[in-house]
């Protein structure tokens, strides 16, 4: 069983290994750029740890797991654009340094290459996943696919809705994130011929660890180190996101707190340092970092219970029980 770095060694190499050197190089340029920015790649190491729990040879599937890293650096391609975001992996965002439309379709030709990744045949036929089990795993992919849609769009909505819940807020990144983590590690154990019993489990701790994931991102959106986050801090709180931080420290507040909120959230035009400094204060004021340091915790116990329900060895589990850890204490 190959260790957390061995795996992301792998998705390394594989992914510097892909040549994007077609033409137009308007359009491929900006796919090269997003994919040489690195990033964590969890997403691909996911799915090798669940393949690997039921079957050794993960090489079989690397094309998957490339694949399924491709889809989620278009989705951020697209997402920077409809956030207004300046900043990733600590550079500047495809759409700030080739425009809008360079974005946008520079995303869709990533989202076609995650396909053709995902049904790539190699040399020899042995070499590959056996049909059914890829027809399963490209299943949970479209789905969940389709789902991350649904959530962005909410996520967009909510910015404008002044009623949004707790409840719906984790709904909304349940399918815009958790959907994605919850599919690599379902999308492994299909792939590898697993039950549908093992593959459900995988998934239910996929999507748990999701959601303390998104939380930590919006957490570290506010609390970040810029240097390390790689995004501009304050980001969410300019959109208006409906985080669960701005969400229960509207139900926390206290009258005068709660009004000042208010007038930021619908204040048409300011100074973007004053407002992401006023209301950051009022989330020290009501000590939301805690709150919400709390809620990833717990969400990330109860992951950590859907791993029970596997029916491999509990030691196999190890590597996916330190992993949750490592996201857990994530800075970037
Ligand atoms: C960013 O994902 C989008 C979210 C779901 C929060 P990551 O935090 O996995 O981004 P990279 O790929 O490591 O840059
Ligand atoms: C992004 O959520 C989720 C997807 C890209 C689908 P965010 O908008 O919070 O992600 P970042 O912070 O820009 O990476
Ligand atoms: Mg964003
Ligand atoms: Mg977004
Ligand atoms: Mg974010």
């Amino acid at each position: 069983m190959l260790t957390q770095e061995e795996l992301l060694a792998k998705v390394n190499a594989a992914i510097d290994a892909l040549v994007y050197n077609a033409q137009p190089d308007a359009l491929y340029e900006p796919i090269r750029y997003e994919l040489s920015l690195g990033g964590k790649r969890i997403r691909p190491v996911l799915m090798l740890m669940g393949y690997q729990l039921f079957k050794d040879d993960v090489d079989k599937i690397i094309p998957q797991a490339i694949a399924l890293e491709t889809y989620h650096n278009f989705t951020l391609l697209h997402d920077d654009v409809m956030d207004r975001a300046e900043m990733r992996r600590g550079r500047p965002c495809v759409h700030k340094v080739w425009g809008d439309n360079a974005a946008i379709l520079s995303g869709d030709a990533m989202l076609i290459l995650a396909y053709r990744l995902m049904t790539e045949q190699r040399t020899s036929d042995t070499q590959q996943p056996h049909d059914r089990h890829l027809f399963s795993a490209l299943q949970t992919f479209t789905e969940a696919t389709l789902g991350v849609c649904e959530g962005q769009q909410y996520d967009i909505d909510f910015e404008k809705r002044s009623d949004v819940s707790v409840a719906e807020y984790m709904e909304m990144i349940r399918l815009k994130t958790s959907l994605l983590l919850g599919c690599a590690l379902k999308m492994g154990a299909q792939l590898a011929g697993a039950s549908e019993a093992d593959a459900n489990s995988l998934y239910d701790f996929g999507e748990k660890v999701g959601l303390a994931f998104q939380l930590q991102d919006d957490l570290l959106d506010v609390y970040g180190d810029p240097a390390v986050f790689g995004k501009k801090i304050g980001g969410d709180i300019l959109c208006n996101k409906k985080t669960f931080m701005l969400l229960s420290t509207l139900q926390m507040a206290d009258e005068s707190q709660r009004r000042q909120l208010d007038e930021w959230l619908a204040a048409e035009s300011f100074d973007p340092a004053e407002k992401i400094s006023a209301v950051r204060a009022i989330y020290d004021a009501v000590g939301i970092r805690r709150v919400c340091e709390e809620k990833i915790e717990s969400l990330f116990a109860q992951a950590l219970n859907s791993l029970d329900t596997l029916s491999v060895d509990a030691d196999l589990t190890g590597p996916l029980r330190d992993f949750a850890h490592h996201l857990m204490g994530r800075q970037s």
